[in-house]
């Protein structure tokens, strides 16, 4: 199950969704909703429940919520060696528009952007 959870922590855009089995919070995503343009800030499943297709859940309600909001586009940065989240983020339509040098520190990262509206 997929639910929206209120987590403001002090960011009045934050937003959180949780994919849940029997009680358990098995992946996340926590994103920002900036007017009209959204961020993904960070996905998560919980290792042993990886590629059963939970991420592609996560991003597709991600997705519908974006066209529900009228969001003209959705931004997110990855780690060049993520090769699994690139895949995931590239299934959905997300572009690479930039490379960041040393963007975590020890690595590049990839800007993406995905076009909604
Ligand atoms: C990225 C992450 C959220 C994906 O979640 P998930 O539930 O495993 O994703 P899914 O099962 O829906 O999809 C995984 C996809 O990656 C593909 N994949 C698996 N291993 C791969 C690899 N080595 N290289 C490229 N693609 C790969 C799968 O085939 C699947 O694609 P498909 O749907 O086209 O078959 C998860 O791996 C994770 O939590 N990683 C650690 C945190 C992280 O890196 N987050 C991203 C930060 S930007």
């Amino acid at each position: 199950m997929l639910r929206e959870v209120e987590k403001n922590e002090g960011n009045p855009f934050a937003k959180y969704i949780e994919y849940v089995e029997d009680d358990e919070v098995l992946g996340h995503l926590t994103y920002s909703l900036i007017y009209d343009r959204m961020e993904i800030d960070n996905i998560c499943v919980e290792e042993p429940y990886r590629n059963k297709g939970i991420g592609t859940k996560l991003m597709s309600y991600l997705i519908s919520l974006a066209i529900e909001y009228h969001v003209v586009n959705i931004t997110l940065e990855v780690r060049l060696s993520n090769e699994i989240a690139r895949h995931l983020y590239k299934k959905f339509g997300f572009r690479e528009v930039a490379l960041r040098k040393f963007y975590y520190g020890d690595e590049d990262g990839i800007l993406m952007e995905k076009q909604v509206m």
